[in-house]
């Protein structure tokens, strides 16, 4: 190998899903709002995408799309799923405990459904993957969204005691545990764009989802630390790259301004309640003259994100403030040909090496996503695995990134050139 990144020992090497994205058939307030929305957005994808995308992923087209379904049916073949990532030399894995499914009705547990997941865990550990459990993301009962989910703080209790009931139930089995999944990104889509469920638009409805996630994430914290003290947790936070064209000052006030409230607004509400930071990364955003995303899209993704793997250095840096331990909890991109991914990844890598040499204490990465999978209000199209699947089939085939993950992983190590 020339040259090698070395990174710490212990590094944590995994990818990352989430439930409702691979687990098929569940029963949550999704699930309703894709019966109702796969229509139209099928129709919207007329409007939404470029031409070249609407070539290449004609199923966007289909509204079938938009129905999470049976998805990869992860419930039924995580085995299956874990024997790739520990092919891939993986030493962890990031997931999340679907609450419709432990708590379908209201106060109505499912000790089955707990037992599932502890076979889940059990299936990690004997491959030797430390599992990182995420307790939220995005999903909720169908009866827990129908009272105002998290609009309304008297409904707080009720994630409150879900998340004591598992971490009750699965303390001795779990060291890490990720309360929340990007909470500003789910209020944002949710309250303000309005485009996820339940689709508000409304800047008081989503300062209130914001101000109640952070109690949330509180109250949690609080009662998960005092059934097992040792226990870590944290967020899955989305933190972007505000970068201030030319250092111009106007780009830097609103950069500031932006910078407190997406990046660190929650961060800092939650600072005495979290051991470690996740950091979900994605976005770089360059600021010019009052206007947002003005980037250069030198490369893009399939679904036209920017891939700008430098941004992760900057972002990482405004973390060591908090000087806690970070385990990047996703990082990844949409590539059905995998083009762009063995470069993308090593780049990144090379970029979160040079911000432990500046101090920051990362110690873990995850890939998203371990498997393609079903990518929200964008249906199945978009593919961010190292696994693809065949929907049809339900065949796994690994890309050929992931044999260099593989390697990465096995010699905790990114080769430079
Ligand atoms: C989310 C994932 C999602 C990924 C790619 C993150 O914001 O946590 O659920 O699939 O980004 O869009």
């Amino acid at each position: 190998m020339n040259n090698p990144l070395k990174f710490p020992e212990g590094f944590l090497w995994g990818a990352a899903t989430s439930a409702h994205q691979v687990e098929g058939n569940n029963r949550n307030n999704w699930v309703e709002w894709e019966k109702e929305n796969a229509e139209w957005l099928a129709k919207e994808a007329q409007i939404c995408w470029q031409s070249w995308q609407q070539r290449e992923f004609p199923e966007m087209f289909n509204s079938k799309n938009y129905i999470s379904g049976r998805a990869c049916d992860h419930y039924n073949r995580y085995e299956e799923d874990f024997n790739l990532a520990k092919a891939m030399n993986n030493n962890a894995h990031r997931f999340s405990i679907e609450w419709s499914r432990i708590e379908p009705e209201e106060n109505e547990f499912n000790q089955l459904e707990i037992e599932h997941y502890r076979k889940v865990i059990q299936a990690l550990k004997i491959r030797g993957l430390e599992p990182f459990i995420t307790l939220w993301h995005w999903t909720m009962p169908v009866w827990f969204a129908s009272k105002g989910a998290f609009e309304k703080r008297e409904n707080i209790k009720y994630f409150v005691r879900f998340c004591e009931t598992v971490a009750k139930e699965l303390k001795d089995e779990v060291k890490f545990w990720i309360i929340l999944n990007e909470p500003e990104i789910y209020a944002g889509h949710s309250y303000l764009k309005g485009v996820w469920p339940p689709q508000k638009k409304n800047l008081i409805s989503y300062l209130s989802v914001m101000i109640n996630l952070i109690r949330a994430h509180r109250e949690s914290y609080k009662i998960i630390k005092k059934i097992k003290p040792d226990t870590q947790i944290g967020i899955a936070k989305n933190n972007i790259y505000f970068e201030a064209h030319k250092n111009k000052i106007n780009n830097r006030i609103l950069k500031k301004f932006i910078d407190w409230w997406w990046n660190f607004y929650f961060l800092n509400r939650i600072k005495n309640y979290q051991d470690f930071i996740g950091l979900n990364h994605y976005f770089h955003n360059r600021i010019n003259n009052f206007k947002f995303n003005q980037n250069e899209n030198k490369k893009i993704s399939d679904m036209g994100w920017e891939l700008y793997p430098e941004a992760i250095y900057h972002v990482l840096k405004c973390l060591k403030k908090y000087n806690k331990p970070v385990y990047i909890t996703e990082n990844g991109l949409a590539d059905v040909k995998d083009e762009n991914r063995e470069w993308f990844v090593k780049e990144s890598l090379k970029n979160i090496h040079k911000a432990i040499a500046y101090g920051v204490n990362v110690r873990g990465y995850f890939y998203w996503s371990l498997l393609d999978n079903f990518e929200w209000d964008k249906g199945f199209w978009p593919r961010f695995g190292l696994i693809e699947i065949d929907y049809k089939t339900l065949e796994r085939k690994p890309r050929p990134s992931s044999r260099i993950y593989a390697k990465i992983a096995q010699s905790n190590a990114v080769e430079i050139k």
